[in-house]
C-alpha cells in the first residue's frame, strides 16, 4: 500500500471562522462518499501563519489558498482521479 495522502486543514481562528469550519465537513463527506478514508490522513492544524491567504489547507505539504467549497471539491477530484468538469 502506498503512503497515505496527508490532508491538513487550518483550524486557526481566522480560517476557521472564514469557512474551514464548514470545509472540514465537506472534506469528510467527500472522503466518506468516495471510500477514500483508508487512503488519507485528514487532520486539523494550527494557524499556518498565512491568515491573509486563508482559508487554507495543505495536501502533502502543498498549500491551497482562499478556499471555498467548489475549490476544495475541485482539488480533491483532481487528486483522487474523478476530475469531473461539472463543478
Ligand atoms: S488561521 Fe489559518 S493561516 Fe492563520
Amino acid at each position: 500500500m502506498e503512503q497515505k495522502v496527508d490532508i491538513q486543514i487550518c483550524l486557526g481562528s481566522s480560517c476557521f471562522s472564514r469557512g474551514n469550519k464548514r470545509l472540514v465537513k465537506v472534506i469528510e463527506q467527500y472522503l466518506n462518499e468516495n471510500n477514500l478514508r483508508h487512503l488519507v490522513h485528514f487532520h486539523g492544524a494550527h494557524c499556518f501563519s498565512s491568515c491573509d491567504k486563508g482559508p487554507l489547507m495543505s495536501i502533502d505539504g502543498k498549500e491551497y489558498e482562499q478556499l471555498n467549497e467548489d475549490k476544495v471539491l475541485y482539488i480533491l477530484n483532481s487528486i483522487f482521479g474523478d476530475a469531473s468538469p461539472n463543478i
